[in-house]
């Protein structure tokens, strides 16, 4: 390892893609009945506050919780403090923090010396002023010092915004109207990038409720890790409108669920370039994370855009922004009154004093800390551990990771691929697969839940993200905990489609 980048060593996609088809035909493998009901009787009896203020929420939030991804089974639970690798609930449960808030926190939760930074400037100016502030001149200056191809940065309020504005920028600067994106790739959730979500070939039929069909008509999806689907689409789409941009996650699909091989990002970057459109790297969850260079330091590929998220404010909100080649990024100027033909984008707290400095000194201290090697290494170290169990217990789950992005698939539950399949054709296994599907996400709940019940909280049972904060203890900590569950799991004999 180099430079700061937390990836020790690629590992190689095929291998991956091979053990989580062998994982897929397999039965499926859950805890026992028996630990089961001992994780059911758990959160009743040690997570009392949680459940009476999450019901109380049901009435007034929809579904309770306002996360996507939140632990919500058998019901949430409510933080009240995080420091560090930890966070404790209402009922004072202490849990070994994998989440990280969904990558944000790569400092650890509520990381002091940011903290304190951001305290400091709330009590001079407050969060918002709505002009300028020097944050947002020391925030664009330091990426453009980590990653020198991001040339310009305009901060935006989300990562799902940000995509918006790459893309519009996009089509502003080619006059061509489609874009490209990888199958199960997760870009946000505007209209036109809630397609092929989750799993690839999927197309509109998993989320796309809500959205004239118009909306995402310009949209295309390909294979993961296939550039000869990709070159064959750049080639269709010459005829249709021409492709504007490529985008994609540096890492493959859902941070890296999907992974790709080293030279992935390279390819895109050769056909964007043949084909004559722009290629759009999204690194709201790889920015600041596999380096402070990012991906496209780490796989020396210079993307046209960047797209920003979660790291850029340092864990605070308001985070994201769209950075690349000046020739692109000024294409998104602000101000009143220009005549340009700029790309409109905008946001009232886009680009706030407190978002800005607070991304500006959670990189200075990711870079002094070395964050992103260390939280890596305690990457490859919670790999190598929970493999050790895997191999312990006989069990088939498929453990990688990509640096601090670690994924522990215990089903395979977002293993499936509808690729190849044309549209008609692709509608009928989804149907007939999707009672099997259920029974997986049900093994996932399950296999969440008792990592919670066993004080661990991750990211919908299958994504671990690691931080600065995760010494050797912690990491052996955990690795015991999941020893706890592990020696209960068995093949599964609950009708799990109930
Ligand atoms: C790769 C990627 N792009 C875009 C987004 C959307 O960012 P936000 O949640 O800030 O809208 C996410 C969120 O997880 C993401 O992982």
């Amino acid at each position: 390892m180099a430079n700061g980048y937390g990836i020790s060593n690629w590992q190689d996609a095929k291998t991956i893609y091979a053990k989580l088809h062998k994982l897929t035909s397999m039965p499926i493998y859950s805890i026992s009945d028996d630990e089961l009901d001992r994780v059911l009787k758990h959160f009743d009896e040690n997570c009392k506050q949680s459940k009476e203020i999450t019901t109380e929420a049901k009435q007034y939030i929809p579904g309770g919780v306002q996360h996507n991804l939140a632990f919500n089974y058998p019901f949430p639970i409510c933080i009240t403090k995080a420091e560090g690798a930890y966070l404790w609930d209402k009922d004072g449960n202490k849990y070994t923090d994998f989440l990280q808030a969904g990558g944000p926190t790569i400092l650890g939760s509520n990381y002091e010396p940011v903290r304190k930074k951001a305290i400091e400037l709330i009590e001079t100016c407050g969060p918002v002023t709505g002009l300028f502030h020097e944050a947002e001149l020391l925030l664009a200056k330091e990426i453009n010092k980590n990653m020198p191809n991001v040339e310009m940065f305009r901060m935006l309020g989300s990562g799902t915004e940000s995509v918006m504005a790459a893309i519009r920028v996009a089509r502003n600067a080619t006059k061509a109207k489609r874009v490209i994106k990888v199958g199960g790739a997760y870009h946000g959730w505007s209209d036109q990038m809630v397609y092929g979500l989750k799993i690839p070939g999927s197309r509109f039929f998993l989320e796309s409720h809500g959205i004239p069909r118009s909306c995402y008509g310009t949209t295309d999806e390909v294979r993961p890790n296939d550039l000869n689907m990709l070159e064959s689409m750049l080639k269709i789409n010459k005829f249709r409108g021409g492709t504007a941009c490529v985008i994609v996650e540096p890492v493959g699909p859902e941070s890296g669920t999907r992974p790709v091989d080293f030279d992935y990002n390279a390819g895109v970057r050769k056909l964007c370039d043949k084909y004559g459109c722009l290629f759009i790297m999204d690194e709201v969850v790889t920015g600041f994370r596999v380096g402070p260079g990012g991906a496209q330091g780490y796989f020396n590929v210079v993307p046209d855009l960047t797209i920003f998220g979660k790291i850029v404010a340092g864990g605070y909100p308001s985070a994201g922004g769209v950075g690349g080649k000046k020739e692109f990024v000024s294409g998104m100027a602000a101000g009143v009154g220009t005549m340009m033909k700029r790309a409109y984008v905008g946001g009232t707290l886009a680009a706030n004093p407190l978002s800005a400095y607070a991304g500006y000194c959670a990189i200075q201290e990711i870079v002094k800390t070395n964050a992103c090697e260390k939280a890596g290494l305690a990457g490859d170290r919670l790999v190598a551990g929970l493999q050790g169990l895997v191999d312990k217990y006989a069990l088939p789950f498929v453990v990688y990771n990509q640096g601090s992005i670690v994924h522990l698939e215990c089903s395979g539950a977002m293993s499936y691929d509808f690729s190849s399949l044309n549209i008609a054709k692709s509608a009928i296994p989804m149907l007939k697969t999707k009672p099997e599907m259920l029974r997986r996400k049900v093994a996932m709940e399950e296999m969440g839940a008792a990592y919670m019940a066993h004080g661990i909280v991750t990211l919908a049972g299958s994504r671990l993200y690691t931080s600065l904060a995760d010494t050797d203890e912690v990491i052996d900590e955990a690795l015991n905990k999941f020893d706890d569950v592990f020696k209960t799991v068995t093949v599964c004999k609950r009708n799990l489609d109930k």
